[in-house]
């Protein structure tokens, strides 16, 4: 019998917590009574994340996830997991046709082959629990067009798209492989570049406007939660209408 929303002493690894939506989710969950391992590079800003979480259990690593010795060693270092949740990403904006293998690979390494490998070598050493639920913070990129967007909507498009084949494969264990797609989301980091760009067309395409981390960090919470438990190879997208143009 599922407990609803409920996900108090679930464990979960938050990947990109150092800052922005991830952060945001590793403070939900934790306020949730949930225990989070959370990762970044920056191990400062981790610290700081680290140290606002309420609750108890938490920890972090810090470790850039593109190399594969530090997603063994975070693995090593890791409890057995009843969620895991991919937030770390980038973006390089560049016209198509300026588009390089480096400049391809800078997006691709981070928003695709990190959290699939690690999902891969996650399930390879057991390390996500049978009830588990897998996340993927991918984008409305992925389903939309914009100029310059080229690598991280491939990126994007390619997790919502692996999505379905990893639901697929694990659902014999009971593990389930949802994304999300955000559109356009509050953050320091869009709130900087406000003061230097207007972002009032792109806002005008939300008909509720641009959202919050708080707007993802309540659907992970329901995707972690046994209320999703028939929930698997979907695709929810929060986007304040964007896509429903
Ligand atoms: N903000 C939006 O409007 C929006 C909309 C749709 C989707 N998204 C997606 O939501 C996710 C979070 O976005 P955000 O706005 O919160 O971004 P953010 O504030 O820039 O945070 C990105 C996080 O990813 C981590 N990261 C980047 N490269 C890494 C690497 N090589 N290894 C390990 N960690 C790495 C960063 O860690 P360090 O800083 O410690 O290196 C940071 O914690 C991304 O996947 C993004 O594509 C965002």
């Amino acid at each position: 019998m599922a407990q609803g929303f409920d996900i108090k002493g679930k464990r979960v690894l938050v990947t990109g917590a150092s800052s922005g939506i991830g952060r945001e989710i590793a403070t939900h969950c934790a306020r949730a009574g949930a225990s989070v391992v959370i990762t970044g590079r920056n191990e400062d800003r981790l610290a700081e994340t680290l140290s606002s979480l309420e609750g108890s259990g938490h920890s972090l690593f810090a470790g850039d996830l593109i190399e594969a010795s530090a997603r063994d060693a975070l693995i090593a270092s890791l409890p057995e997991l009843d969620g895991v949740v991919h937030s770390a990403g980038v973006n390089v904006l560049r016209p198509f046709k300026f588009l390089d293998q480096k400049n391809l690979e800078a997006v691709t390494r981070v928003n695709l082959d990190a959290p699939m490998l690690l999902t891969s070598a996650l399930l390879k050493k057991k390390k996500i629990l049978s009830g588990g639920s897998i996340l993927f913070i991918a984008s409305i990129s992925g389903l939309i067009g914009a100029a310059g967007y080229t690598a991280y909507a491939a990126s994007k498009g390619a997790l919502v798209a692996g999505t379905r084949v990893m639901a697929l494969e694990l659902a014999p264990q009971r593990i389930r492989v949802n994304c999300i797609s955000p559109g356009i989301v509050r953050t320091p980091l869009l709130d900087s570049m406000a003061e230097s760009a207007d972002f009032s067309e792109k806002e005008k395409l939300h008909p509720l406007g641009f959202g919050s981390v708080e707007d993802v960090a309540h659907a992970v919470h329901y995707l972690l939660s046994p209320a999703a438990q028939w929930v698997t190879g979907s695709n929810l997208i929060i986007d304040g209408g964007y896509t429903a143009h």
